[in-house]
This record gives structure tokens, C-alpha cells and sequence, in this order.
């Protein structure tokens, strides 16, 4: 085995915690660029879905990054690793059987295959909140574009810093043709058709 390692499996097994939680267990990985509404809507969409019972987590790139990920920075090597890691994290809290909600920018079509070989082809659901550059930086929630543009930021995604689109999302929000609200309800109708098993 490698490195001596030699992993295990208990004796609670995914169904008797599925069944034990009344939910199919599921990753929806909220993906777009900084300032697109990630975010936003991944609060409302946790909040919705805990009020209608469902053990459900929302892990998000800046709290992410305030912890287990604070050695790093936003390279393309680092965002990777970032991104490996919250697969990983994921794929735990999958297991315990929770539902999990993930914000990340992660810009690369190879880190979001990544996530999605983790977890299972079966429980990944990509939600493209696409917000175009211009409308990001008009917004600039944060003053990071600002900060971009007069070169404080390196590497900032869609500046100085790649971001693909994803081709075939699972769900696409266009947030310049759609309001908040509406958003936060279709993206919740899909998730439950999914975690109550429905389909
Ligand atoms: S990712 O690319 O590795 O997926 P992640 O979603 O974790 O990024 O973090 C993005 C957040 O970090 C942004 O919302 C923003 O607040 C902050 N940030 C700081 N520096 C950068 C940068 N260079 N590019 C993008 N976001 C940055």
C-alpha cells in the first residue's frame, strides 16, 4: 500500500445515513467570476433549503480561504490546490451525507473535472452564475477590480488571471436578465428534485 497507508471504511454505510437524514446527498458548485453573485445566492439557496429540512453546508472561497486555506494565494498552482482540497472537503461532507453547496471562482475547466472525478459524475451539479466582466466591475462589491486595474492585485481573474466559462453548465444564471429572487427559486427546485431523490 502506498506510504504505508491503509484506508478503511466504517460500518455506517451511505445508505443507512441517507436514510437516517431522509436525503440524497449532493455537490452544487456555484462557479463564476469575483463579484458575479456566487455568493449571494449560495446564502439564500442554503438558507431556503435548511428551512425545508435539509442538512445542508455552503463552503465559500473567502471564509475557505480565511482557515484551511490561508497558505494560499491565487496563483494558478495555488488556486488549484485550493480547488483539490475543497474536493476533497467536499467529498467528506458528501460522505457524512450532507448536502453541499461550494463558491469558488474556480476559473479552470480542469480544476472544475477535478472536483467533479472526486465526488462522482453522479453528484456534481455546476451552477455558472454568469456575470459578464463589465457588470462585475461596475458593481465592485469588494473595490478589488479597482485595485486590479491600478496593478495592487495581481493575478485577478478576468483582469490579469484566466477564467473559462463553463460549456454545458447544469444550471446558467444570466444575473443582468434574472432578479435574486427568481434565481435563489429555480436553483432550489432543481436541487430538491435531486437531493429528495426525485429524480
Ligand atoms: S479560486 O480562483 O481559487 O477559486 P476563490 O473563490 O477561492 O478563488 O477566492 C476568490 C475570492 O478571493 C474573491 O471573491 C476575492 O474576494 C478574493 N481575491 C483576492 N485576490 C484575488 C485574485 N487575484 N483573483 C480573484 N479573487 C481574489
Amino acid at each position: 500500500m502506498k506510504n504505508n497507508i491503509y484506508p478503511f471504511e466504517g460500518k455506517v454505510s451511505a445508505e443507512m445515513r441517507q436514510q437516517l437524514l431522509k436525503q440524497h446527498p449532493a455537490l452544487f458548485w456555484f462557479t463564476g467570476l469575483s463579484g458575479s453573485g456566487k455568493s449571494t445566492l449560495a446564502v439564500q439557496v442554503e438558507y431556503q433549503l435548511h428551512r425545508q429540512g435539509y442538512h445542508v453546508f455552503l463552503l465559500d472561497g473567502d471564509n475557505v480561504r480565511s482557515g484551511l486555506n490561508q497558505d494560499l494565494g491565487f496563483s494558478i498552482a495555488d488556486r488549484n490546490e485550493n480547488i483539490r482540497r475543497l474536493a476533497e472537503v467536499s467529498q467528506l461532507f458528501l460522505s457524512a451525507g450532507v448536502i453541499v453547496l461550494a463558491a469558488f471562482i474556480s476559473p479552470l475547466e480542469k480544476e472544475r473535472e477535478l472536483v467533479r472525478q472526486t465526488v462522482g459524475a453522479d453528484r456534481y451539479f455546476d451552477i455558472f452564475v454568469d456575470t459578464p466582466i463589465a457588470e462585475c466591475e461596475r458593481r465592485d462589491v469588494k473595490g478589488l477590480y479597482q485595485k486590479a486595474r491600478a496593478g495592487e492585485i495581481k493575478d485577478f481573474t478576468g483582469i490579469s488571471s484566466p477564467y473559462e466559462a463553463p460549456t454545458d453548465p447544469f444550471i446558467k444564471i444570466d444575473t443582468l436578465q434574472m432578479k435574486e429572487e427568481e434565481a435563489v427559486k429555480l436553483i432550489v427546485e432543481e436541487i430538491v428534485k435531486i437531493v429528495s431523490g426525485e429524480r
